[in-house]
């Protein structure tokens, strides 16, 4: 598939922007702070409905503005489709798919993307809040279904805190508290953590082969890339589930609710849920040891584009989808980043994709690889370059 059209209204720094886009490589040229990530951003928020810059949405609305708007055509087998989507600061977001209203939800799914950035190094170097939502964000895009899934736990934990911190509260006064909401509360985010929890290690086990294939190309390296879901509901279990049985919802739900049931007391004291995905973590493994601590910065990077290489790659092949899956890659400001030889790795492994949007503050900063259509971006018009 790939991006025909597009049109931001009040977005970032846009206050009216309208732009064509063709197949193949387009790069975004212009020096820092024109508005390139604005571009390329807007595409990729209509896309998993998450930003790779901010948390909340409130920056991508132009400052002094109410509503930002995003319409973009997407060519998919043939056929166009319109999307749009309205956001608004901290309400939410509303959408029409070909024009007609629809629940955003029903937009995920209509493009997808895969986006690789400097904040990618965090895959690997950082917190693992970084890699659960590259798992989550990943699993939106393979089935728009997770996107409620995703909600609805994240709904149940937060419920579920603000329970506990009440039973802490009651507790210190010297009463029992409503232990039986509690239950309520357990059973509901077992349920639901279950079916997260059992989709990522099922998307783990996918996305390997691609991890470690992709890893060999980009490093031409002898290191094997290995991933494991570490599940925080094996933590000082009497029998860890192995990954296979971690692929069970009804066998998670279960081992979530035991655990929940162990770690009463502590969860009461502290006042938050202490098992379950939002607790988990995926271990990334080069050469038998940790990336994370021990890698070195190349090898890190390397890492770091195995894991968006492979997401593009299952995307792409990944049956379950009616038609053409294959994902818009969107580089922003990547090259500029890596070291000459990672850099041609990497030009040459995307250059055969459908679209490839490109943002680099200077023309060199583009690998001869990718040649194509260039804009230019300035103070927030984009015209072309030739
Ligand atoms: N919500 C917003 N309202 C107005 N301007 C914004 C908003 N968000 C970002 N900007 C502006 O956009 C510019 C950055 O654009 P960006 O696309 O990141 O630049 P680059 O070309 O370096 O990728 C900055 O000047 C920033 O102030
Ligand atoms: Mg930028």
């Amino acid at each position: 598939m790939f991006v025909t059209d597009l049109a931001l209204t009040d977005f970032r720094s846009y206050e009216n922007v309208v732009l064509s886009l063709e197949p193949g490589v387009t790069a975004f040229v212009g020096q820092n702070g024109q508005g390139k990530t604005n571009l390329v951003e807007s595409i990729a928020y209509l896309s998993t409905f998450s930003s790779h810059r901010v948390a909340g949405d409130a920056a991508l609305v132009r400052a002094g503005a109410a509503r930002a708007v995003v319409q973009a055509k997407v060519q998919r087998d043939e056929r166009p489709t319109l999307l749009e989507l309205e956001i608004v600061a901290g309400r939410a977001n509303r959408a029409r798919l070909n024009r007609s209203p629809v629940r955003p939800r029903e937009l995920l799914g209509q493009l997808r993307t895969v986006l690789f950035a400097p904040e990618d190094l965090a895959l690997v170097k950082g917190d693992p809040d970084g890699r659960r939502r590259f798992c989550d964000d990943l699993l939106t895009l393979l089935g728009p279904r997770m996107a409620g899934v995703r909600t609805d736990y994240e709904r149940v934990v937060k419920q579920r805190n603000a329970l506990l911190k009440t039973a802490a509260a009651a507790r210190r006064a010297g009463s029992a508290g409503d232990i039986r909401t509690l239950d309520v509360w357990d059973a509901k985010a077992a349920a639901t953590g279950a079916q997260l929890l059992a989709a990522r290690v099922r998307l783990l086990r996918d996305l390997r082969p691609h991890v470690q294939h992709s890893y060999e190309q980009v490093s031409s390296g002898q290191s094997l890339a290995e991933l494991t879901y570490r599940a925080s509901v094996n933590n000082d279990a009497d029998e860890p589930l192995p990954e296979d049985e971690l692929t069970r919802p009804d066998v998670v739900e279960a081992a979530l609710l035991e655990a929940m049931g162990r770690l009463r007391s502590r969860e009461i004291e502290r006042g938050v849920s202490l098992v379950g995905p939002h607790r988990d973590d995926v271990e990334l493994v080069l050469g038998g040891l940790p990336a994370k601590g021990y890698a070195s910065h190349g090898e890190s990077w390397s890492y770091a584009l195995a894991l968006r290489l492979a997401s593009y790659q299952l995307l792409t092949t990944e049956g379950s989808w009616d038609g053409d899956g294959e994902p818009v890659l969107i580089l922003d400001d990547v090259f500029a980043e890596l070291d000459s030889r990672r850099r041609d790795r990497l030009a040459e492994l995307v250059s055969p994709a459908q679209q490839v949007l490109i943002t680099a503050a200077v023309a060199e900063d583009v690998p001869a690889a990718l040649t194509g259509a260039r804009l230019d971006v300035a103070e927030g018009t984009v015209s072309r370059a030739d």
